[in-house]
Order: C-alpha cells, then structure tokens, then sequence
C-alpha cells in the first residue's frame, strides 16, 4: 500500500480534517513535537493578524491507540479557532437574509483562485472557492508531512528548511550540517541563518508592508539520510525529483522548484555540473560533490537532498490592483483586506512538509511492510544489499 493523504475544510469552516492512508503499525507518535511544527508555520515576520487568533493544534481521532498507530487509516483534525466568528456566514444550513449576511463575495481577487474557480464550478458567491484556496489548507499539510516526518526520524532521516531570498535580500550560502541549520532557522524571524542578512530581511519586509505591497522569495528544504534507490527510473510518475517538484508547485503561490543547482546549471559546462563518484571502505560509494542535489535518474543518489521553491508576492495587497464585479461586469479597485505581506518564512516550513511526504511514500514504496518492525527489517536487508555490492 502506498501513502496517501487527502485533506477537507474552509479557512473559516469548523476544522481542517485530514485522513493519512498507508502508514505501518507501531509507529510512535509524540504528540507534542507534531504540534510544534504546526505551530512553526504560524510564526514569522510579515505574517498577518489571523495567525495571531489560530494557535495551531492537530487532534488525532482515528488510527492512534495508546501513543501507536494500529495501521489503521489516521484521521486527524486542526480547529480553526476564527470559525466562532464565521458560525453563521459557514453554516452549512441554508441562512436567511442577503448578500450582506452572507457576506456573499462577488468581486474577484487577481492572483487567487476567485474569478477561474467560479467560472469553472459556475459559483456566484466567491466565498465558495476563496474558502477552501485559502492557505489555511497548508496547516492540514503541515499536520501530516509532521507525521511522515516522525516515520523518516526512526530511520535517521532529518529535514531541515531555510530560506533563501525575500524581495531583493539573497543569504548567503552555507552548507551547515542539518541539525545546525535546524538549530539556526529556529531563532531566526525569517528563517535565515546569517544575522545581517536577518536584519536586512525584516526591513525589506516592513519597507514593502509601508507601500501597501506584498513580496515573495526562495526557500530550500535538506533531507539528509535517505538511502540510495528511492524513486525509480523507470516510468515517469515514479521518478521521485520530479513527484517533489509537484508537491513543491501545489503549495499556494509556489511558481516553481529547483532541484540540486537547478536553473544555474542552463548556464554552466557539463564538467563543473555533474557529480564524480567515488568509493572508499568507510564511505561506500558517493559523491565528489552534490550538485545534483540528491538525486540522478529520479532515483535518490545517497547524498542529501537538496530541493528550492520559489514562492509569489502575496496576491492580496494593501495597494489594490484593478479587477471586474461579476455582478456588474464593471471595474473596481479592491477593498483593502486582512492578509500576510510577506508568508515566505512560514511558506519554508510547510515545503520541509510536502518535501518530506513525498520522499516519505517513496520509502514506503521502497520498504513496504505493514509494521514499522517490517519496514525495519527491509530496510536492514537492503541497506547490507547496497554495501556487498
Ligand atoms: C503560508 C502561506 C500563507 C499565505 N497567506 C496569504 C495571505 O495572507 N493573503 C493572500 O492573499 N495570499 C496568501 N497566500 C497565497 C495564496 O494562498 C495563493 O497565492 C492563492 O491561493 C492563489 O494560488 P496560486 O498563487 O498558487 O495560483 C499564502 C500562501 C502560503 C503558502
């Protein structure tokens, strides 16, 4: 059985509700870490006055027994704490009164799902597909790669996430071992490792929130530890480079992924791109560099995987932009509304997510098992194949 997840629920509805199918038995679950990368999410310099009311929590209520999961599919559930204030406008019960009441939305918002969604699903109250395109949904995620990311942990498997560029700053690189990055984005506002570039970060945002204006950036997710032989060159939809690249554009306003050096390597020689492999006792075989980030012929390579996305300015802005009523069919400007000015620091944390998802179901695709002392075994054995080979 492959993982899979689906996920359910509006931005101001009661509850996103997530089912997770797939995972193996006795598993443990710590509860608290899993909250505190939902609450990772929340945080972050330019985020807006909505993250303040939710204080994330996810609530298991099916496939956990006594801190294990059974097998069993695992329903779980994140509250959004705004719906007290939306009972009425959310209620799944037709309402009476008007448009007002409804605060029925007929004005669509460039750069959101708004105008094609109703087109396509002929709504003529916005609020139907503003609702559920919110990226309130990213929480759900966050919940669920949170739980792949505790199966991986078992393995010694360990995501970090950082960001990279916002607006016209750009960090420089490092290559810090994982669990230092960890410990560095951590305390940083912006999930940036160097203090300067920190400093100079947070004013870009707060220049750009002063116009009225939105900006977007870079973020890079490691997964450091993962076997060699995940994925598979074999057919297109089991090659796991570009199953990330999918996970990575499906986060809202994502535009774009890069694995390894990416773009970069448009404008280089073939000599200075590719990966010279090696093979000592100690280390096996594995790599001069990695440059590849991870992976060749959709396969993992051994070495870490190194993925980046790119993410939008945020479509809602102070400044507005000029649309058309699908009431009227005449021009407006745009109310200003509530909205983040810059996400990209929370936009790293729910991409370490769907990151650590996708290679999550390429390990169980790889190890199958219905308990984790199945999966434990596999693993073991295959592990020893690689090294007397
Ligand atoms: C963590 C996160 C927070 C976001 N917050 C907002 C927001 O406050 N206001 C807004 O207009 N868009 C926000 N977005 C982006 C929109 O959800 C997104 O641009 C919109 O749904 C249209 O989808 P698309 O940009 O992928 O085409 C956020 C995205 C992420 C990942």
């Amino acid at each position: 059985m492959s993982l899979r997840y689906l996920t359910a629920g509006e931005t101001h509805g009661p509850q996103l509700t997530a089912i997770i199918e797939g995972l193996p038995s006795n598993l443990t679950l710590d509860f608290e870490e899993l909250n505190f990368q939902l609450q990772r999410r929340q945080k972050g310099h330019g985020r807006g006055r909505r993250m303040q009311i939710e204080k994330d929590t996810a609530e298991i209520v099916g496939g956990v027994r006594h801190g294990r999961t059974t097998g069993a599919p695992i329903a779980l559930v994140v509250a959004n704490n705004d719906w007290k204030h939306w009972t009425k406008v959310m209620n799944i019960e037709p309402i009476e009164g008007g448009d007002e009441e409804k605060r029925r939305v007929h004005r669509p918002r460039p750069g959101h799902a708004d105008l094609n969604g109703g087109l396509k699903y002929n709504l003529k109250d916005l609020r139907n597909v503003l609702e559920r395109s919110s990226a309130r949904e990213t929480a759900a995620r966050v919940a669920i790669g949170a739980v792949a990311r505790q199966l991986l942990a078992e393995f010694g498997i360990k995501v970090a996430g950082q960001v990279i560029r916002i607006g016209e700053i750009e960090a420089p690189a490092n290559q810090l071992p994982v669990d230092e990055l960890i410990a560095r984005t951590e305390e940083s506002p912006v999930r940036v490792v160097d203090k300067e570039t920190e400093e100079k970060m947070m004013a870009h945002i707060d220049q750009v929130k002063a116009e009225g204006d939105s900006i977007g950036g870079i973020v890079e997710c490691v997964i450091e530890g993962v076997p060699v032989g995940l994925g598979s060159h074999v057919q297109w939809d089991r090659k796991l480079d570009a199953r990330i690249a999918q996970a990575v554009v499906s986060i809202n306003a994502f535009k774009g992924c890069e694995i390894g050096i990416g773009f970069e390597a448009a404008g280089m020689r073939g000599f200075k791109v590719h990966d010279e492999i090696l093979y000592t006792e100690e280390l096996g075989y594995h790599r001069a560099s990695n440059r590849a980030g991870g992976f060749e012929g959709g396969m993992t390579t051994g070495e870490q995987i190194v993925v980046r996305g790119v993410m939008k300015p945020i479509p809602t802005l102070y400044k507005p932009l000029r649309s058309v009523d699908i009431d009227t069919k005449e021009p407006f400007t745009a109310q200003v509304e509530r909205s983040d000015s810059c996400a990209v620091p929370a936009a790293s944390v729910v991409m370490e997510h769907v990151v650590t998802w996708e290679v999550a179901r390429a390990f169980m695709e790889k190890f199958g098992g219905d308990s984790i002392d199945e999966i434990r075994a596999n693993v073991a054995s295959y592990l020893e194949q690689v090294k007397e080979y």
